[in-house]
């Protein structure tokens, strides 16, 4: 029989219960994933009970109140507050998304979080995106241009322009990625939904000139192709952005310079 060995500190245990607010009657549970690698003990989920009479709408809200009022070693990332940063992207209720604009009204039952899925956290519900980054650094995220500077800026018409909207709006937040099996397996080869959607943000950029070279580099059968348009980047997306089109241009142009 085939036996699997589960990676260290992978077991949850069962974490602390924080008592419920005095006199509050609109109580809600939130069951936190937690962990500090500084202890070397396994994860663990806490419930907290938050008075919701006094708590804003947002799924951040509630947790930045809970680090304010009930346990400060919470730890989490989060800037903007307006789904603009994409700093605090997470898994809520079993959905990758911004806990900023997540509406705590959208989740039946307890709130339950945890770190962004496959990713090594650094703590509680922080993911390392080193390697995301990385990855998203070697699509060359900038314009390339050969032909000389104009005098004033690049020029684009407004019909190419148009071809970016869909596009320009990510906030590499990595919820797309991170929901991709594709990714789980093969995140060291496969380049994942978020670099490949800005990969194709600049091979459509009217003013770029290194298509060909943007082209050649995602020719290979892992940084592109692992894609097997399972779709669950677009269905996540917390922007409305749709990554798995994205792939499938990319696919298409391809496709086309060899015939
Ligand atoms: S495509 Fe959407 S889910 Fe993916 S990184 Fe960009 S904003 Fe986040
Ligand atoms: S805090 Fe900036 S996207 Fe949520």
């Amino acid at each position: 029989m085939v036996q699997f060995t589960l990676p260290k500190n992978s077991r949850i245990r069962t974490g602390k219960t924080w008592p419920k607010p005095d006199g509050a009657t609109n109580v809600r549970a939130f069951k936190i994933y937690r962990w500090d690698p500084d202890t070397g003990e396994n994860p663990r989920v806490d419930t907290y009970y938050l008075d919701m009479d006094k708590c804003g709408p947002m799924v951040l809200d509630a947790l930045i109140k809970i680090k304010n009022e009930v346990d400060p070693t919470l730890t989490f990332r989060r800037s903007c507050r307006e789904g603009i940063c994409g700093s605090c992207a997470m898994n809520i209720d079993g959905i990758n998304t911004l806990a900023c604009i997540y509406g705590l009204d959208e989740i039946s039952g307890d709130v339950k979080v945890y770190p962004l899925p496959h990713m090594p956290v650094v703590k509680d519900l922080i993911p390392d995106l080193t390697h995301f980054y990385a990855q998203h650094a070697s699509i060359m995220p900038w314009l390339e241009t050969k032909t000389n500077r104009p005098e004033k800026e690049w020029k684009q018409s407004i019909e190419d322009r148009k071809k970016l909207d869909g596009l320009y709006e990510c906030v590499m937040c990595a919820s797309c990625s991170t929901s991709c099996p594709s990714y789980w397996w093969n995140s060291d080869r496969y380049l994942g939904p978020a670099a490949l959607l800005h990969a194709y943000r600049w091979i459509i950029d009217s003013r770029d000139e290194a298509t060909g070279e943007r082209l050649d580099q995602l020719e290979d059968p892992f940084k592109l192709y692992r894609c097997h348009t399972i779709m669950n980047c677009t269905k996540t997306c917390p922007k409305g952005l749709n990554p798995a089109k994205s792939i499938a241009e990319i696919k298409k142009m391809l496709l086309n310079r060899h015939v």
